[in-house]
């Protein structure tokens, strides 16, 4: 298929694409570099040894987005199949401080997608939601007959489920639309070449990069985050999904998209608290990780991990990298690009 990812510079759109170029899709990014770095799609066409087209534009403009859906398309020297709609902010923390600023991009960008699928007859959508939509869960793990969207903390969260419903709506009058929203548990770890990874700017909000940037030396002592919290040691637990497992969900999604709207967890189904993977970093890289306990992080949650049987079921997909896998592989990405893509830190294999 002739695929856009918008978005596909950043973090999980640029192993997606890998995946994608791997199975034989053709792949077209567009990108407003935000929150990315071009050398992120270099780094991809140099894993899968194909040229990598890139369309820059900030699909929030309408104009923008019109122009580069024809770009994207022109590029590939044919119309396109289908669209994986990863653009968007994703900071917690920012999206409570910039309401406006996070429903503006996020929802535009959602609105002008479905514009121009809908104006060049493309009918199938894989969309970034998250399990952030499920609030403090029920129950765990989670299964997708949970509710969404009632109590979220947050802009960011809000945004993802506002879009499931916007597309959704979408679907209703678009002849033949296939869309999956695919709701991600915790994405970490790199692709296994160590060419291409998370790479945060500034302080980063999540735990595995600011492990990895403790393990390195660049930061001084993790802060964990609460150690009062009903789990077996005190600490949150989440259900850390390989980035590589992950990208391989949207193309099994992409490929076995039926018609009319779907959602999936994609998570592994086990869950690893704080201190967990502080003790698997240590182990994978060789290195402390010194940390102190500090006060909860206003708006977490103790528990969230994914019932993924539904992906696995109907998908045909599973997740087969661990914990310690994906340590190893976020420890290389790391250790081989102290400052990202940022030239200067830049240590070429
Ligand atoms: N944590 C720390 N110290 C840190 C960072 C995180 O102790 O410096 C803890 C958190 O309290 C939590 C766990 O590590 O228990 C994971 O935190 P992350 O920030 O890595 O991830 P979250 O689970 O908070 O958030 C992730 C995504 C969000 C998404 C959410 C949905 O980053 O985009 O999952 O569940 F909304």
């Amino acid at each position: 298929m002739r695929v856009l990812l918008t978005g596909g510079a950043g973090y999980i759109g640029s192993h997606t694409a890998v995946v994608l170029a791997e199975r034989g899709h053709e792949v077209v990014i567009v990108d407003d570099y935000s929150n990315a770095h071009p050398e992120a799609v270099r780094r991809v066409a140099e894993i899968v040894g194909k040229a990598v087209p890139m369309v820059e534009a900030d699909l929030a403009n309408q104009k923008a987005a019109a122009q580069a859906f024809t770009d994207a398309a022109a590029a590939l020297g044919g119309e396109l199949d289908a669209v994986i709609h990863f653009a968007g902010l994703k900071a917690v923390g920012e999206s409570v401080a910039q309401p406006t600023r996070y429903y503006r991009t996020n929802i535009n960008s959602t609105l002008n997608v479905l514009d121009q699928m809908r104006a060049h007859s493309i009918n199938r959508l894989v969309f970034s939601s998250s399990a952030t939509v499920y609030g403090d869960p029920e129950t765990n793990p989670i299964a997708e007959t949970q509710q969404v969207g009632v109590g979220l903390t947050n802009p960011y969260g809000w945004s993802k489920a506002m879009n499931e419903q916007i597309i959704r709506d979408a679907a209703v009058v678009q002849k033949g639309f296939r869309a999956v929203l695919l709701r991600y548990f915790n994405p970490v770890g790199a692709h296994e070449s160590g060419r291409i990874g998370e790479d945060p700017s500034g302080i980063p909000n999540n735990l595995m990069p600011f492990v990895a940037q403790v393990a390195v030396g660049k930061r001084e002592q993790l802060s964990v985050f609460g150690s009062s919290y009903p789990t077996p040691d005190g600490t949150g637990v989440r259900d850390y999904i390989h980035v590589m497992d992950l990208a391989e969900g949207h193309a099994a999604a992409l490929e076995a998209a039926g018609e009319g709207v779907a959602e999936y967890n994609l998570g592994s189904g086990k869950g690893s608290s704080v201190l967990e993977v502080v003790a698997a970093f240590e182990q994978a890289s060789g290195r402390p990780v010194p940390y102190q306990i500090v006060d909860a992080r206003p708006g977490d949650v103790a528990e969230c991990v994914a019932d993924p049987r539904k992906a696995n079921a109907e998908l045909n997909w599973q997740t087969t990298r661990s914990l310690a896998d994906a340590c190893a592989d976020s420890w290389r990405w790391q250790s081989q690009n102290p400052n990202g893509y940022a030239k200067d830190g830049e240590v070429t294999a």
